[in-house]
Formats: structure tokens, sequence, C-alpha cells
């Protein structure tokens, strides 16, 4: 009987003694956890060497204070020195940016970063394995880390045109792209509903593109119109804010200016944009009161309140080129990404079949079709663009017609257009609506008004942005992934919420985790750990996604 005790005394030692579960998401490339903790408390001290780290140093001590209610001194560095977190550089030659190591041990939390981004990417490893709940003393599990990211592009996306989100909440969106070592933020700043950044030079953009009377209820094509007058934008001095936040967070922030489709609200502001200035807007679905009064009394164009595809497009003339090279001026001023996202996806062409003066342009440039027009505006402004020393990203549509020579391709209507750009050599993006777009429901039934579609947390996680189809030499040219969150029907900072948690988390292994240390398994595991986490930051997450993934 004692025997069978002590026996199994020991084996509970064991299981006790032993390496914690490391819970970090996305998964690390190697992480080796061994016995014991180190604790965290306000006696510990920060020592950051190196240039350009005080920014993560300030964010590491505003995370502690929001979430902790302490923050650490920094320090200076000596070589015997206990009880630090220490921050540095250590050149690791991974040929992606953002490697590091982590070590946490007796003496504290060392942390060397290939560059500044490695060094974040440690500080955000190191936070996940921080206690779930709120203390004064903090003990973080002893491991060895060495990780670096799958892929140069890990994005998401945000459209605020069908629903303009605050500032402060695209603040916080950012910080959820940081949480899970995204480093790309492509806002979504202009659609048929809503224009939504500050153009000096064109201040109707704003002041009627801006906004709109009423928005139909309900699915489309709708139960009626709500009748509330919605919209706003966002001051160029506010859009310069979000850049400097998110560079802070190791994160490029990528502006979409929608053309020459999807451009209603432009339209609104600027009829001469419209193939035919003097015709009204298309109503599908029902309008609000104020926009059928407004038509009545001669305003003909009106900014969108339903959803989906608007005849309605830019006229290919030189005032228009004009008009988009003076706002992609003011644009490139605010944004210094090297990418310039312009849309080109769902533009209709009836308006160019029927216009005198496209048919024309497409005689006297010796294009095939609207489709050859198509192409012909996007390599005009791709020119354009590229003079000013930048580059265009585009959604797949503008493979259609003949590539511009420098694009960059987003493949969102499934793979194939990614795969027919690499195998132009062309870089691509792939954000396929089969497994990437957040707007879709999470569970079968669906729990409010949303888009449709149905894209489960493990979906999602068994994407793979390489397709087989390419060779290991075209497979360079894909970049990596995003997943986009189209507004519709979330109208709300709190729904957005629901919609990317949790998964975002998924999509932070798509575009991090390589592909031998992925397991929807040991993901599952991990996953309770989020959830408590998500708690203590206090994001309205789809609990039901938790609890049914298996
Ligand atoms: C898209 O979803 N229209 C790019």
């Amino acid at each position: 009987m004692i025997k069978r005790f002590l026996l199994l005394f020991s084996v509970l030692k064991i299981v006790s003694g032993s390496a914690q579960e490391i819970t970090i998401i996305p998964m690390p490339q190697k992480a080796i956890a061994s016995k014991g903790n180190f604790t965290i408390s306000s006696s510990t001290t920060i020592v950051a060497e190196g240039q350009g780290l005080e920014t993560t140093v300030n964010f590491l001590n505003n995370y502690l204070q929001q979430f902790y209610g302490f923050t650490l001194k920094a320090g200076s560095n000596s070589s015997n020195a206990s009880n630090i977190i220490h921050l540095n550089f250590k050149k690791l030659n991974h040929p992606i940016t953002g490697a590091y190591e982590l070590k946490i041990g007796n003496s504290g939390v060392h942390i060397a970063g290939d560059n500044k981004e490695g060094v974040f990417y440690a500080v955000q490893s190191f936070l996940q394995m921080l206690p779930a709940t709120k203390n004064q003393t903090l003990p973080v599990p002893h491991v060895t880390i060495e990780d670096a990211p799958r892929f140069a592009y890990r994005g998401l996306h945000l459209d605020v045109s069908r629903h303009f989100m605050p500032l402060d909440f695209v603040k916080k969106y950012i910080d959820y792209l940081a949480y899970f070592k995204l480093n790309t933020f492509h806002w979504h700043l202009t659609d048929d509903q809503g224009w939504r950044i500050e153009i000096k030079k064109y201040p109707k953009l704003t002041e009627v593109g801006g906004w709109r009377d009423g928005t139909i209820i309900g699915n489309y094509p709708g139960k009626g119109n709500d009748n509330i007058r919605t919209g706003g934008f966002y001051t160029q001095d506010e859009a310069k804010e979000i850049v400097r936040y998110a560079a802070e967070r190791m994160i490029t922030v990528i502006p979409e200016i929608e053309m020459p489709g999807h451009a209603s609200a432009a339209i609104a502001a600027y009829p001469y944009l419209s193939c035919f200035p003097d015709a009204k807007t298309e109503i599908k679905g029902e309008f609000s009161k104020a926009a059928l009064e407004k038509q009545a009394s001669g305003q003909n164009k009106i900014v969108q309140e339903t959803w989906g595809v608007f005849e309605d497009v830019f006229t290919p003339t030189e005032q228009t080129f004009g008009f988009l090279e003076d706002v992609l001026d003011e644009v490139m001023d605010i944004f210094p990404s090297s990418y310039v996202h312009i849309g080109g996806d769902e533009c209709p062409k009836e308006s160019w079949k029927k216009s005198a003066f496209c048919q024309q342009l497409i005689k006297e440039k010796g294009l095939k079709d609207e489709h050859g027009l198509q192409s012909y505006f996007i390599q005009r402004v791709e020119k354009y663009v590229n003079s000013k020393g930048r580059k265009i990203i585009g959604w797949d549509e503008i493979l259609e017609g003949g590539l511009a020579p420098n694009a960059t391709v987003m493949s969102w209507r499934g793979e194939a257009g990614g795969i027919e750009a690499a195998k132009q050599q062309h870089d691509v993006v792939m954000t396929p609506g089969s497994h990437l777009y957040f707007d879709h429901g999470e569970g079968k039934k669906e729990d409010s008004v949303n888009i449709g579609g149905y894209l489960p947390l493990d979906t999602v996680y068994s994407y793979d942005p390489q397709p087989a189809a390419l060779t290991p030499a075209q497979q360079k040219y894909i970049l990596g992934a995003q997943a986009n969150l189209w507004t519709e029907y979330i109208k709300s900072p709190a729904k957005v919420e629901y919609m990317i948690f949790p998964r975002i988390a998924a999509l932070s292994e798509v575009q991090w985790t390589n592909k031998a240390n992925k397991s929807w398994k040991g993901f599952v595991k991990r996953l309770s750990s989020l959830e408590q986490r998500l708690q203590l930051l206090k994001i309205n997450y789809n609990r039901k996604a938790f609890l049914t993934a298996k």
C-alpha cells in the first residue's frame, strides 16, 4: 500500500514539476519549455539595447499598465543583471524579416531580435505567456524559442466604407493585428456607400460622398430603408495618426482607393466622373426618403444605400485621370507604404459599352474591347503610381485584358487569379473567399444578419497560400495571405470583433507558422488559453466557435 502511494506521489511530482504547455499563437517554429517559472513584478527592470527600441519598451509598459495595472522601470545593462527583461539585436539570417529568439530562465527574459520587428514579435510572444488574470506578480514559464515568419505579407483588411468605424476602434483593430504578428493593415477607404478619406483638393468627396441618407434594412434587397443618415471620414491628420500608430506596431497601412468600379460615392460628389453625369443613380432595393427628394429636386447622383455592384463607374476621360492623380498624390503623402491598392474589382462594362466616348477611345487606342479598356485604365494609373516610386496592388480582375507590368495581384475569387499571376511572374497575395472572407458566417446557423457563406475556424486553419499547382519557383511569387472583412452587415465595432475572433488566430498560423509546425489539434489545445486572454482584453469574441472547435 505504502509502495503504491509512493509510486503515485512520484508520478504526481513529475507531472506538477514538468514543462508547461506553450500556448503562443501563432505557434513558433521552435519552442522548448522547461521546468520552472520566472516571476515579473514591479521590481523587474527592462533593459533595452539597440537603437529604436524605445517604442517597443513603451508598448510593453502600456500593455502591462492597461491589463495588469503596473509598469516596469527602464535600467541600464550590466552583465550579471538579474530580474530583467533584456531586449537586444542579434543577426539571425532568416530570409524573411522578423526573426527572434526568446529565452526565459532564472535571470529573466532575454530577447534577441534580428531587427526591430523581431524584438517586437518576441515581446508579443512574451505577453502571450503572462497569466490571463490580473495580478501584481506574473509568473512566466521557462522556455527557449527560436522563431521567424513563413510569409513576408501577413494582412488583414477592414472595409470602413459600408460602415464607418471610429478612429479609436481602428487603433484597437491594429492592436489585434499586432497581437498575432500580422504586419499589413489593408484599409478599404472608398466604395459606393461612402468615401472615407479627406482629400483637400476635392472637399466634396467627404462633404457629399462621406454620408448617405439611409441604408437598406436586413439582407439585400432589404425590407425597406432605415432612413438614418450615416457616415463619417478620417481627416488627413487622423489617417497619419493611424499610420504612426501602426508603424509603432511594425504594421504597414495600405490604403485602397477603388477604381474604376465601386465609385458611386465619388460620382455623387463629382458627377463629371461618370460616363453619364445627368443620369440618375440607379436604385436597387429602396432609397431613403431624403435621397428620393434629392433626386426629385434635380440632384441626379446619390451615395448608394444598398449593397452590390453598380453600373455607374469612372469614365476614362483625361479629367477623371487628372482627378485620380490628384487624389493619389494626397494619398501617397499620407501613406508611406510601398503599395497603393487601386481596387479594380467588379467593374461592370455596361456604361462603357453605351458611351460613345468610351467606344471611340477603344478604337483610338486599338483596344480589343471594354476589358482592354479596363486594362488601359489600370495601366495608366500604374504608370503614374510607379512614377512616384510606388507600386500598385489590385484585386484579381486586373488580370482581365492584360496585367499592368509591375502589378501585384490580390486573388479573391479563389486561387485561379493568383496562380495565373504567379505564372506570369507577378507577386501575389492570396485572399480567397473560400477560406479568408471573415464576413461569412462562422456557424452553419446564422446568429445575426450576415452576407451568407460558411467559414468555420478549421477551414481558415486548413488554408495553405502556396498552391500545389505552382512549381517551387513560381510559389516564390506568393508573398503571403490576407483575410478580408467587408462590413455591409457589420455596423458596430463589437460585431467586427465577433467576426474576427477567433478566426484571426487561425489566420495568423496560416501566415506565420511553417507547414511542419502547423497542427489543428495543437491549435485547438491552445484555444482555451486564447479565450481566457480575450476575456482579459475585453474582446467581444464568438464563444460558440471556441466551444465547437475539435
Ligand atoms: C471583393 O470581394 N469584391 C474583392
